[in-house]
Formats: C-alpha cells, structure tokens, sequence
C-alpha cells in the first residue's frame, strides 16, 4: 500500500499529513516552524517532521511515494526555490533540492494557497468542480486557482498571488509585505484588520475596540457582529474589496465556485453575506449565473491533504 506525505509550512506551525492516494487523511502531526531561528532550522524542521510522523505511524518509509510541499511566498515551482515570503524569513531557498536529498523521496513545492486550493478541489468544497477559485484569509490573504482540476501556476510561479492583487485605490492604499501599495492582503488579511482597528482607536474614534497589544482579527470581527460602529467599517472594507477581487476573477477565468477558508473566514455568514452582496453589484449577470461563493470545508487540514495531493495529481 503506498502512502503520500503532505506538508504546510505555516508562520507558527508546521503541519505533517499522512495520506492515501484517494485522498483521504490518516494522521497529522504539528511541530514549531522556529521562524526565530532562521531558514535553515525551517527547512531541517521539515524532514525532521516529514519523517517523525511516517515513524510514528503504522506506515514504513517504504511505502512513501512522495512529499509534497505547500509554503507561503513567491516561488520557482519546478525547481521548488522558494524566492521572496512576504510572512517568513525565506529568501533563494532551495527547498526541493534541500529535502530530496534529506528524504530520498521525490518532493513537490508549491504555493500554500494553491495547495490548500487543491486539497479543497480533491476532497473538499470544490469537489467534482473543475475550475474554482480559493482564498485563505489568515496572516496573509493566499490564493490558488484550479482550472481543469489543476492548479494554475502561470509563467512564473505567480499565478494564483490573488493577495497581492492591487485594489485598493491610491488614496486610501497603504503598503504591503510585499513592498506594494494596495494590496488585497493589506485590507483583507487578519494582519490588515488588525492595522485597521489599531490605527481607528490611536486617531481616537468612538468604538468598543481598545488598544490591546495582542488584539486579533476575530475581536474585530466578534465586536463588529456586536454592532460597533468601526469595526463594521473595518469588515465592510476587507469583504468589499474581496467581493471586488472576485468580480474580476469572474470575469477572467469564470470559474464555478469560489471558496474562502483561513481563520477570518470563521467569520462565516456575516463575512460571507457582504462578500457575496459586493460580487453581485460588480459581476455581469452571466458571469455570475450557477456561481457560488461558499466556505472551505478542510479547515486547518486543507493544506497538508493539498501538498500530498501534489504528488498524486500532478
Ligand atoms: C503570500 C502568499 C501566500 C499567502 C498566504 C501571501 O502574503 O504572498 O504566497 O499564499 O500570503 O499565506
Ligand atoms: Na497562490
Ligand atoms: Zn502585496
């Protein structure tokens, strides 16, 4: 019986996946990323897990078909060289070289996003859907395009960057990690609420939310359900400018569903509904006929089956 390993390399964690070649999942395993201590205890910290949980398990190296990858940041998907991250301290890193060697194993890089998109397209809410396209709204806003139940790379690994689409107008624009101004990320990320509500509160606007080092997008959100004045606003402005993106993905690649998962889609209806009402007001009717905008269903997992999706599916 061959298994595949899957991995998401997060800000915090990184997450290890055990899965069959129909995709299901059979164990996880989480271990720190150590983003302190620096790329090269990163990337050790991965085939460390990688083979940690394949030890741990019933499984036996063996029977390993692949590793596949899924990491935030701009990379050289064939060669799996991670180029620039805008939220972890990679730069030039020759992750698939790097792991080929330490594992043995044929391994696959791709875009967090693009994985997770994938995973949500193999066994997820885009299941039996042939083009989606996925954000993940967390500490930056990921994107992945499948397309034919594939993932859309483009010419040079950045297909699919939706985050750093630049949408917000001039005036209203503030810089993102990326060294852009506009960015979707900047307005509809976690981090991007969090500038939001920090910045309302230091100009001394009438709201509930106070001054708290470690405020996080889900008080935002929880005090915007509870009918703050400003944090409405803050919420309004991440769902109108996703809405927005999503009026011009329609347009491009018309695809059939659009799905959003990441820690602030656990906002659910009362996120979804703004998106869905600004995607109506900015689509023709005919891009928008059958097209549905609805949440992950993989949650924390849609990542790790994606990345070992990228050894079956591609
Ligand atoms: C990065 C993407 C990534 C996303 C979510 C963005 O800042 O540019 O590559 O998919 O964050 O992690
Ligand atoms: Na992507
Ligand atoms: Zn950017």
């Amino acid at each position: 019986e061959k298994i595949v390993v899957g991995v998401d390399i997060g800000g915090t964690a990184i997450k290890v996946g055990i899965c069959s070649i129909d995709g299901e999942l059979l164990h996880t395993f989480e271990g720190p990323t150590e983003v302190e201590k620096g790329s090269d205890t990163i990337c050790s910290n991965i085939a460390q897990y990688a083979r940690d949980i394949v030890e741990q398990s019933p499984f036996s190296w063996e029977q390993v078909e692949g590793v596949g990858i899924g990491i935030a940041g701009f990379l050289d998907i064939p060669n799996g060289i991670v180029k620039f991250s805008p939220n972890l301290p990679l730069q030039n890193v020759s992750l698939k070289a790097y792991l080929e060697e330490k594992l043995e194993k044929k391994v696959l890089v791709n875009n967090d996003a693009n994985v997770a998109a994938l995973g949500e397209a193999w066994a997820g809410a885009g299941k039996g859907v042939e083009h989606c396209v996925c954000y993940t709204l967390g500490t930056g806003v990921g994107g992945g395009v499948i397309i034919g139940g594939r993932i859309v790379e483009g010419f040079n690994g950045m297909a699919g960057e939706l985050g750093h689409m630049s949408i917000v107008p001039d005036l209203e624009a503030i810089q993102c990690g990326c060294g852009k101004m506009g960015c979707l990320e900047s307005v509809s990320s976690a981090t991007g609420i969090i500038k939001m509500a920090k910045d309302a509160v230091e100009r001394g606007d009438r709201t509930s939310l106070s001054f708290v080092e470690n405020i996080m997008a889900k008080d935002v959100i929880d005090a915007a359900k509870a009918g703050d004045e400003v944090a409405i606003r803050i919420v309004n402005r991440a769902a109108f400018y996703l809405g927005k993106s999503m009026a011009l993905m329609a347009v491009v690649l018309n695809p059939q569903r659009f799905i959003i998962g990441g820690g602030v889609s656990k906002a659910g209806e009362f996120l979804f509904e703004q998106i869905r009402e600004v995607f109506h007001k900015f689509t023709p009717e005919s891009a928008q006929e059958g097209v549905e905008i609805v949440p992950a269903v993989l949650g924390n997992n849609a990542g790790v089956v994606g990345a070992a999706g990228l050894i079956i599916r591609s």
